[in-house]
């Protein structure tokens, strides 16, 4: 886990956190007012963003890295190197970064495993003036995966 500037970033790296911001006008959260965005770097190096989108029954709500892996799945794409999140609220700017909840690491493990490498998360604040870069297996050490069931996941692999 490292903090770096927005400005040590990869190309790539300052796309997918631009898009994740770009993705923020689109929250639907009239329950909490807060506002997420999360881009996925594709293998292929394609960008795919989600949002979060609530629910009057809250548990319902989906986060927006959860958005992103199921739009990117229905575009026919499972394997990924990068995940860039950002977020703020209705009036006010984070300025610490926003890191996923529990639920979404947790799915984020099963596409690290789908992916085939420890998956890069990028978390930014509001003003991409404090930047962290991990990885899954540093969000979530000792997580449960496919692997804790003896099962094979890489036909399920797909990259595009
Ligand atoms: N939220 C996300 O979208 N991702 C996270 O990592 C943290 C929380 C959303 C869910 C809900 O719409 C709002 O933020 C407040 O919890």
């Amino acid at each position: 886990m490292r903090q770096v500037t927005y400005q040590k970033l990869t190309d790539l790296q300052q796309k997918a956190l631009d898009a994740a911001e770009e993705v923020l006008k689109h929250s639907y959260n009239p329950y909490s007012n807060f506002y997420v965005g999360a881009t996925l770097i594709a293998e292929n190096g394609k960008l795919i963003s989600g949002t979060n989108f609530e629910n009057a029954a809250y548990g319902s709500t989906i986060c927006a890295e959860r958005a992103a892996i199921l739009k990117a799945n229905s575009m026919g794409i499972r394997k990924f190197v990068s995940i860039a999140i950002i977020a703020r609220g209705e009036n006010f700017d984070t300025t610490e970064v926003t890191a996923p909840c529990g639920s979404c690491r947790q799915v984020l493990y099963e596409i690290a495993q789908l992916s085939g490498c420890d998956l890069e998360i990028i978390l930014s604040t509001t003003k991409k003036d404090k930047i962290i870069v991990a990885t899954i297996k540093e969000l979530l050490p000792l997580g449960f995966g496919p692997l804790d069931l003896g099962i094979d996941i890489t036909k399920y692999q797909k990259a595009r």
